[in-house]
């Protein structure tokens, strides 16, 4: 892979007072999906995730739950690393705030705004809210109906009045003005990028980036008795990972700047305004892009504790498959856009796309090649036009998909394929191979080829999305493992004669519960 051209992806790190939960699955899923993606188009990815583990957020669940923090941190974040393993995550690093190799990338950062005049000691008194682990200013503030002020993400704030270190950065507000105006795909998507400008535009605030009124934290350098705020301390993540302070070593000057920073809606400000004025302030580069996505709601509802309707990602892959609930997330929703995760959704997706007509697809194909080919690729004659067609269709999705990726729009990607797909049908159909096999076998032969070689290409490029399903689709038609990458989707099509193994159904039918009868997945 040397000379391949370095894509660093990064998920945020997930705040261990919780058990992971479909929002945060979608996250990962979709980074997944991405550094797939880029690694069968010939790049060389790094694809990071892991777990936030200070502040006062995680040590009062730690309090609460009646054990340290550490051995509490040890706990949850084996929860998320499990949940990598479960969703099929093909992450290259786990980090944890709490290793040392990010206690001294926090502390060598500190250190170098120091030296660079950046931060000062002050006083701070203002709104805090442990839940956003955020500072608000009063006018962002509503009274709730108990008299008690919240955050415009509906959490509580308190007061806080202390002795904290302050990062400058009302001073950054023209230099990331002129940022984002030099660099208008820093920010997607577009609607988020107005909100993020108009934020600056308003004027900017020294942050503060200490506390002292508690301890669990990264001590800062020289005075102790101060913790790093914990988004400070959390953004320095993406650069531990690739070596940070070492800005010589070949890992830092290979993966930074990070290609992308996947991020959901809420979170978008701390990425696209905190984060690359202490990188630019520290005399690094800011990140190539920040993607902010959706939120989902579950059956309607907001997700909430009160509810009681966090989904586990474990049920979902238990009750549909973890390729059926990666497909479903990246499938249902413009990427970027909210929407509600409903049992009736899942089910239509999965019995719809993925059965009907991906999985029927392959299915029909594949044991009539067994049945009137003696399970071996069919030898195709010349092609007529209908054929062109077709694999002209399943030719072009690559560039296609590229664009789309990019852009991080899976939707869109994952329409252009399934058209192809219906194509497929559609000319499984009109060319009928059941009657050519008592009338004309040699062009039966053709057809089953031309099919054969398009679902070659669907299986290639769905890879990204649903990788187990790929990858027994591909081993349907005896593609070699190093056969699978996006170079192979040109020439190495199929040979006539390869022997194919007897054909199994690869998305099975979802079943939902009628009279008492149990749900599940057929077959
Ligand atoms: N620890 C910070 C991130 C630090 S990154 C340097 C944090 N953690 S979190 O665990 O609270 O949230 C992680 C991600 O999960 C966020 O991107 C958030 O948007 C996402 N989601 C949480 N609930 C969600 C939904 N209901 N739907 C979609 N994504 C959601 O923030």
């Amino acid at each position: 892979m040397a000379g391949a051209t370095p894509y660093y992806i990064t998920t945020p790190i997930y705040y261990v007072n919780d058990a992971p939960h479909i929002g945060h699955a979608y996250t990962t899923i979709a980074c997944d999906a991405l550094a797939r993606f880029m690694r069968l188009d010939g790049r060389r990815v790094k694809f990071l995730t892991g777990t936030d583990e200070h502040g006062q957020k995680v040590a009062k669940s730690a309090r609460d739950a009646g054990i340290e923090p550490q051995e509490f941190c040890d706990r949850v974040s084996q929860n998320f690393r499990d949940m990598t393993k479960l969703m099929n995550i093909s992450n290259d690093d786990f980090i944890r705030t709490t290793e040392p190799r990010h206690i001294k990338a926090s502390q060598a950062l500190w250190q170098e705004l120091q030296k660079r005049g950046e931060i000062y000691l002050g006083r701070f008194a203002g709104w805090y809210s442990v839940r956003d682990e955020a500072f608000y200013e009063e006018d962002e503030l509503t009274a709730g109906a108990d008299g008690k002020k919240r955050a415009p993400s509906g959490a509580e704030v308190e007061w806080i009045e202390e002795e904290n270190y302050f990062f400058r950065l009302s001073a950054w507000q023209d230099r990331l003005l002129a940022f984002y105006d030099a660099n208008p795909d820093f920010i997607g998507p577009r609607s988020r990028r107005n909100e993020v400008v108009s934020f600056v535009k308003g004027g900017l605030r020294d942050l503060s980036l200490s506390r002292t009124s508690f301890s669990w934290g990264i001590p800062v350098p020289g005075d102790s008795k101060h913790v790093m705020y914990v988004w400070f301390d959390a953004l320095i993540n993406y650069i531990t990972a690739v070596g940070y302070p070492d800005v010589e070593s070949a890992e830092f000057s290979t993966f930074w700047p990070a290609n992308l920073h996947m991020v959901g809606k809420d979170i978008a400000r701390f990425h696209a305004v905190y984060w690359p004025a202490f990188l630019m302030a520290a005399g690094l580069a800011p990140p190539r892009r920040v993607f902010a996505h959706g939120w989902w709601t579950v059956e309607g509802e907001k997700m909430s504790k009160s509810l009681g309707n966090f989904i586990p990602p474990a049920k979902l892959v238990e009750e549909y498959g973890v390729d059926a609930v990666r497909y479903f997330l990246l499938r249902e929703l413009p990427f970027g856009s909210d929407g509600d995760f409903s049992r009736h959704a899942v089910v239509s997706r999965i019995n719809s796309d993925l059965a009907n007509d991906l999985g029927n697809l392959a299915q029909r194909v594949l044991s009539m090649i067994a049945k009137n080919c003696a399970a071996a690729v069919p030898a195709p004659g010349a092609l007529t036009a209908a054929d062109e067609a077709l694999l002209a269709a399943a030719r072009g999705l690559l560039p296609r998909l590229r664009v789309d990726f990019a852009e991080q729009s899976f939707h869109r990607g994952l329409e252009a394929i399934w058209q192809v797909v219906s194509d497929a049908n559609r000319y499984v159909d009109e060319q009928a191979p059941w009657a050519l096999a008592k009338t004309d076998k040699p062009r039966m032969g053709t057809v089953l080829y031309v099919l054969a070689e398009a679902i070659r290409h669907i299986a290639i490029l769905v890879q990204p999305v649903v990788p187990e399903a790929a990858s027994k689709l591909l081993d349907q038609l005896a593609v070699a493992p190093d056969r699978r990458d996006f170079a192979a989707l040109a020439g190495n099509a199929l040979v006539a004669g390869t022997p194919l193994p007897k054909p199994q159904g690869i998305f099975p039918r979802y079943i939902v519960e009628k009279d008492g009868e149990k749900a599940g997945k057929a077959g």
